[in-house]
């Protein structure tokens, strides 16, 4: 079968970003073989350096066209400490999510080896599970403000957004990803119990919920769910949750499975442009220094892969970065000795020669 092309933009951006986004689109160049598509790949300059010269983080043109001409877009990261308000990330990253109505930040934290994890006596079979933080509202709605900024008597206000629609959307996804993957169990977090907003969530899950025979409906207090995570992260399967704990308990699952330099994540709304992107941000005191774990950015262009319909060039990819982490072909965050570029070429020559074999 012939697709079209697939059209894909490239936000390498601050930091670590551009050194595991060029990783990945070495891995990209790799997994060629297994395409039915050709792709047409372009740079964009998104990112501090750019905003610092010219003061435009991304123009309202640049924003729409991100989502009118492009299937995909993958992103290195965003932040640097000369912008210390952070505006630029938020432009473009948080700009991208909410713009283009990405509600979904799907965010998998799946094991691949049993060294790689903290939590004594855990196997792969043990921590296999997927958030899927809600992406457009909450917190992030950046409702309120900053008033009589440093005087005595200053005010910060941030306001809390959920809607109906918006929190029934999410946890829909959840429960039909659970259904479409085989999944028994969806778990919600929220703070119901000191913050009556959120019994929204509670009544959305359990009403939702009740159409999908099957899939057992599990709620909890985010502070306990934080704790259970550690404790018994066999018993979660799927979590859906709001945009600020799910940003939190992103970190945290990531380091169930090794950390951050290994967890990757999608941004989407069926039927648009979707957005992926690490977990990670920019991490400053690692650029320029080939130390970066560039496997985050590179499962990230893996769930890519899968979302434009390569179901075998992602699986490749996949089992690339999991050949990479049994030999030990991993960089100092995962116990291994190799450099980001190193790291980068085992998986693309590993792939080249699945492709060959
Ligand atoms: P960070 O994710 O950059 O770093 C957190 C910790 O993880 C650091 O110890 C870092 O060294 C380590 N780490 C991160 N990525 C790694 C990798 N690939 N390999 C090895 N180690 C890695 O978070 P931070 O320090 O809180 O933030 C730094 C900047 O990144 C800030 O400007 C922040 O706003 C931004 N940020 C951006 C994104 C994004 O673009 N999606 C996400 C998170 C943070
Ligand atoms: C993430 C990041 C962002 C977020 C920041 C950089 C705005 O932490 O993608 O997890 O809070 O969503
Ligand atoms: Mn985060």
């Amino acid at each position: 079968m012939t697709r079209s092309a697939v059209r894909l933009a490239v936000i390498a951006g601050d930091g670590i970003g551009p050194e595991v986004t060029a990783e990945a689109l070495k891995v990209l160049d790799a997994v060629q073989p297994f395409f039915a598509s050709g792709w047409t790949v372009e740079q964009l300059p998104f990112g501090a350096d750019r905003y610092l010269s010219t003061g435009v983080s991304i123009s309202p043109a640049e924003m729409s066209r991100l989502g009118s001409d492009f299937d995909a877009i993958l992103v290195g990261a965003l932040g640097d400490p000369r912008v210390p308000g952070n505006e630029h990330a938020r432009d473009i990253l948080l700009g991208m999510r909410f713009k283009l109505d990405l509600y979904v930040n799907e965010r998998p934290a799946r094991l691949l080896d049993e060294r790689l994890t903290p939590i004594k006596g855990k196997t792969v079979e043990d921590i296999d599970l997927v958030i899927f933080r809600e992406n457009t509202e909450g917190l992030y709605a950046g409702i309120g403000g900053i008033f009589k900024e440093g005087m005595p008597d200053e005010i910060t206000i941030a306001e809390e957004l959920n809607t109906r629609r918006g929190v029934e959307r999410i946890i829909r996804y959840a429960f039909d990803w659970a259904k479409s993957h085989g999944k028994t169990r969806v778990t919600m977090a929220d703070k119901a119990n000191a913050i009556p907003a959120h019994s929204l969530w509670r009544r959305v899950f359990a009403e939702v919920g009740e159409e999908y025979a099957g899939i057992r409906r599990d709620t909890r207090y985010i502070d306990a769910m934080a704790m259970d995570l550690i404790r018994t992260p066999e018993s979660f399967q799927v979590i859906v949750t709001g945009n600020l704990f799910g940003d939190i308990l992103s970190d945290l699952a990531s380091t169930l499975v090794g950390g951050l330099g290994i967890a990757p994540s999608a941004n989407r709304n069926p039927g648009r442009v979707a957005m992926f992107e690490p977990v990670h941000g920019s991490a400053p005191p690692l650029a320029g220094k080939d130390c970066a774990n560039p496997m985050a950015a590179i499962l990230s262009l893996a769930m890519l892969l899968e979302t434009v319909g390569e179901q075998d060039a992602a699986n490749a990819v996949e089992s690339a970065v999991s050949a990479a982490v049994s030999s030990g072909a991993m960089s100092a965050d995962l116990g291994g000795s190799l450099g980001t570029g190193a790291v980068g070429d085992w998986i693309a020559e590993r792939i080249r020669s699945m492709a060959d074999g």
